[in-house]
């Protein structure tokens, strides 16, 4: 199983064993991590689900496909480094993935 490690927006880090299959913001609801609204429960209409993704992760997971993109548009506090964390899918290949959570989603 591989570990995603979040970082609250008070700085307190998570560290989460994860379903493989499982989007990063399903892992993230279902441990009660703090910084995630996930309002539209995962279909991509919300951008309360947004996290800053580790510099050293962003070539490693796949890249948003035009309709996060687009969402992204809607999301609060957003930086280059935003994802929506409900489009990440959970591979093998993500042990000690690092997200970043804002201070708000809205
Ligand atoms: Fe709504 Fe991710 S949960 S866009």
């Amino acid at each position: 199983m591989p570990t995603i490690v979040f970082i609250e927006p008070d700085g307190q880090q998570r560290e989460i064993a994860a379903n493989v299959g499982q989007s990063v913001m399903e892992v993230a609801v279902q441990h009660g991590v703090r910084g995630i609204d996930a309002d539209c429960g995962g279909a991509c209409s919300c951008a309360t689900c947004h996290g800053y993704i580790d510099a050293a992760w962003q070539e490693r997971i796949a890249p948003a496909d035009d309709v996060e993109v687009d969402m992204l548009g809607f999301a609060y506090l957003r930086e280059e480094t935003s994802r929506l964390t409900c489009q990440i899918i959970v591979t093998d290949s993500m042990d000690g993935l690092l997200i970043r959570l804002p201070s708000s989603q809205a």
